[in-house]
């Protein structure tokens, strides 16, 4: 089988959350270009339609769905929406998060919980859902988690961040063993640093100048050097993976906490 018809994704649901900006917004977009339709959720429903109009202009299909993945009753309509459009969803890309950086002596009740209710709980719930409905329709599915490289290693200012994506990559693997019997494979992308919204003023202020020399590549990613892991995860091609989580760092790990 030609490469491309391994990583051939044509005709399948796949649902991106946090696809308002950065990796999800690439995503979505590289789902697209294989031949999926996609859901595109966030809470910024005008840049979902941008990117709408972007996935159309370049002969793919999209709907975008208002979806705060903190509050879980929000959950179950977005899924509704993308069924509706074009049947139920085979691929989840949980990719929404965010990052409070303080230190931990500062860190308030409500920084600790927003990100757990956003990186975990969001996960969880839209996970949940997802197998639900893959068990109901008896499709089996492919479900991304995004975690990052600090689920396996620690920063100093990103106690909370890091421990949420530990647990991303704990469920990831609890889940994959719950549900290998549905068809459901579980797996995680644990990325290094890749210039998005949620670093951008980090990198471009020149603080993250000492960070990048640490980096074995002496760079951090582009959105673009993701594509390969995520449509691998996504189709067929990883049809015995489950419960991985793959790390595109750069090497940056292999430095960390040495
Ligand atoms: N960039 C990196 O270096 C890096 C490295 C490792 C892991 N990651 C992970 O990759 C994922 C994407 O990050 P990014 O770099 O692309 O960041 P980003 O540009 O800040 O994008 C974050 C996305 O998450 C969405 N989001 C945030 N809170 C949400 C909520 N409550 N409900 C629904 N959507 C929500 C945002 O959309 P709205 O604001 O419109 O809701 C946005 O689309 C995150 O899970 C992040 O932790 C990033």
């Amino acid at each position: 089988m030609k490469a491309a018809d391994l990583f051939d994704v044509t005709g399948k649901t796949a649902l991106v959350t946090g696809a308002s900006s950065g990796l999800g917004w690439r995503f979505a977009q590289t789902l697209a270009a294989h031949g999926a339709n996609v859901g595109l959720a966030a809470r910024s429903v005008d840049r979902l339609e941008a990117l709408k109009k972007e996935i159309e202009a370049a002969g793919g299909k999209a709907v975008s769905v208002s979806l705060d993945v903190a509050d879980e009753s929000q959950i179950p309509a977005s899924f509704d929406a993308v069924e509706k459009h074009f049947g139920p969803v085979s691929i989840l890309v949980n990719n929404a998060g965010m990052a409070v950086s303080k230190k931990a002596l500062e860190m308030t009740r409500e920084d600790w919980r927003r990100q757990m209710d956003v990186n975990l709980d969001g996960v969880w719930y839209t996970a949940q859902e997802a197998a639900k409905r893959m068990v109901d329709a008896d499709i089996g599915g492919s479900i991304i988690n995004i975690a990052s490289l600090l689920a396996l290693r620690v920063a100093s200012g990103l106690s909370a961040y890091a421990v949420s994506k530990a647990a991303v990559k704990q469920l990831t693997e609890a889940l994959a063993l719950e549900w290998a019997r549905h068809g459901i494979r579980v797996n995680a992308i644990a990325p290094g640093y890749v210039l998005t919204e949620i670093n951008r003023h980090f990198f471009e202020s020149g603080a993250g100048d000492a960070m990048i020399r640490s980096i074995p590549q002496r760079r951090i990613a582009e959105p673009h050097e993701l594509d390969g892991t995520l449509l691998l995860l996504a189709s067929q091609a990883s049809g015995f993976m489950t419960g991985s989580t793959i790390t595109i760092d750069g090497g940056q790990g292999l430095t960390l906490g040495a």
